[in-house]
């Protein structure tokens, strides 16, 4: 039998975050109904997060109510303090996700604060979940390359890794957020945070700025990991990041992992219509 490896939908949130024109929450529902039929199990919705920060995200409550939510399936929402956290709950998201940086320029730039101090200020995030039974996901931002700090250290990634797990992460997505890594430099930040955590815990958040998204999923694998994050169409980027593009295409990565002989469990059509509603939403948005 195939082995599994897991697509984690970023699209809805990740994907549409940064098209300046604001998209209407029935296009943002359109698309998460959509993918709730392709078979993830888990679809990053939207962000609670400040709307003088992050614009497009500000009907988070209003996506989250309108969708019609498939049995067996996660909407996580990032959520980067309690003021965030208490509306995800309010708007019975499934998860919720805490996201700190490797360097400590992007976490000026994406947070407004120091590393230290953005996980000072999730510890509450995480204690309210966890009392409350929400599952609690990290991210890692900047593992490979920062846009302002430029190579970043892999005893950075493996220390903000190790500490999103002391807060009760289920699991830590590192990510590329420029997609300036390569296969290289993927493997030896993997090789930090490897000693802290095993692979089981871990994801790649690959963006596909520098093309070698695949490869650097190719390295990951071999290090064994089997959870990656996508978005539908390749859409996205971050807005506190310069030159950040597209998350890698999760079509792309289903039809290069089938090559490679692992089984997403993803709907090739439905995933295929979905990108291509994905990418008319990005469309009118350049017009
Ligand atoms: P701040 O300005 O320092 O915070 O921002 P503040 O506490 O001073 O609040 C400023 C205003 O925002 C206040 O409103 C707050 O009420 C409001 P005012 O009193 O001025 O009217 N506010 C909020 N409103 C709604 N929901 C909230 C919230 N929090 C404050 N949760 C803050 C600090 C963290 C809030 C801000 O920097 C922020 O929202 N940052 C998020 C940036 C973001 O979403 N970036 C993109 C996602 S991360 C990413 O894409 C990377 C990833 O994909 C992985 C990868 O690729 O590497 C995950
Ligand atoms: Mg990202």
């Amino acid at each position: 039998m195939a082995e599994a490896v897991e697509i984690f939908e970023m699209g809805p949130r990740d994907g549409l975050q940064n098209e300046k024109r604001l998209i209407p929450a029935p296009d943002k529902i359109a698309l998460v109904d959509l993918l709730s039929k392709a078979g993830f199990r888990r679809i990053e919705v939207t962000s609670f997060v400040s709307p003088k920060w992050v614009p497009q995200m500000a009907d988070a409550p209003e996506v989250m109510a309108g969708i019609n939510r498939a049995r067996g399936v996660s909407y996580a929402a990032l959520t980067p303090n309690m003021k965030g956290y208490e509306a995800a709950r309010a708007a019975r998201t499934d998860e919720v996700a805490i996201f700190a940086s490797a360097s400590e320029g992007f976490s000026r730039a994406n947070l407004n604060t120091s590393i230290d101090d953005s996980l000072d200020r999730f510890r509450p995030v995480a204690e309210a979940a966890a009392h409350d039974g929400i599952p609690v996901r990290g991210y890692v931002s900047v593992v490979t390359d920062c846009p302002f700090d430029g190579p970043t250290p892999p005893a950075s990634v493996a220390r903000v890794a190790a500490a999103l797990r002391d807060l009760g992460c289920y699991e830590i997505s590192l990510g590329d957020t420029i997609g300036q890594g390569r296969p290289e430099t993927i493997d030896a930040m993997l090789s930090a945070v490897l000693d802290e955590l095993p692979a089981s815990r871990l994801a790649g958040h690959y963006h596909d700025t520098g093309g070698r998204a695949l490869s650097n999923i190719d390295a990951s694998l071999a290090r064994g990991l089997r959870v990656f994050d996508a978005a539908v169409g390749g859409l996205g980027g971050c807005p506190y990041a310069p030159g950040a593009k597209g998350n890698v295409a999760t079509e792309k990565v289903a039809a290069h992992l089938a090559d490679h002989g692992y089984e997403t469990g993803l709907d090739a059509d439905l995933i295929r219509n979905a990108a291509s509603f994905a990418r008319q939403l990005r469309e009118a948005s350049h017009v």
